[in-house]
């Protein structure tokens, strides 16, 4: 049984412990739907005021839908459409403060106000991006973003 408990005081201590919680989850496991499906769980477990979390997949220049926690959501993402598009086409980060204000947003839950899209990128190859949703307008801080930043980091090295 994994029984990860995060509950940190501050949110650069919260993500230092979930990268390493990642970590020992991760172990040396190599398959990519079981480390995602993971990695949705904890982060879900363990982040305050979020309504989704999960992969969207590079399958052949699209975004596909992968592992992840929260409400059912759009499966099939073009590049350059939506949040998630915009960060797989421009391999940045998205923190938006405001989803609704975001040209071409993809309203999967009419909860979310807010969202953060990391591109997940291993030897010059998009693998695809780590969504995070919350029902709160400007959740995501640059610390969270620092924070998905490290974590996509470790799971691009097992994707
Ligand atoms: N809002 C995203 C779509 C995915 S859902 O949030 C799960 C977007 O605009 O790309």
């Amino acid at each position: 049984m994994y029984d990860f408990k995060i509950a940190a005081a501050d949110t650069t201590t919260l993500y230092r412990d979930l990268a390493a919680a990642l970590e020992a989850l991760i172990g040396d496991e190599t398959d990519a739907v079981a480390n995602m499906a993971n990695a949705a769980s904890l982060i879900w477990e363990s982040l305050p005021d979020i309504n989704w979390v999960g992969f969207y997949r590079n399958v052949e220049g699209e975004l596909v839908l992968g592992p992840f926690q929260g409400r059912p959501a759009c499966i099939r993402i073009p590049f350059g459409t939506g949040v998630c598009g915009a960060a797989a086409e421009t391999r940045q980060v998205q923190r938006i403060e405001d989803v609704h204000a975001f040209p071409g947003h993809i309203a999967c839950d009419a909860a979310s106000n807010s969202e953060i899209v990391v591109p997940l990128i291993s030897n010059g190859e998009l693998l695809g991006v780590l969504d995070i949703d919350s029902p709160k307008t400007g959740r995501f801080t640059e610390e969270d973003e620092a924070g998905c930043i490290r974590l996509g980091e470790i799971l691009s090295k097992v994707l």
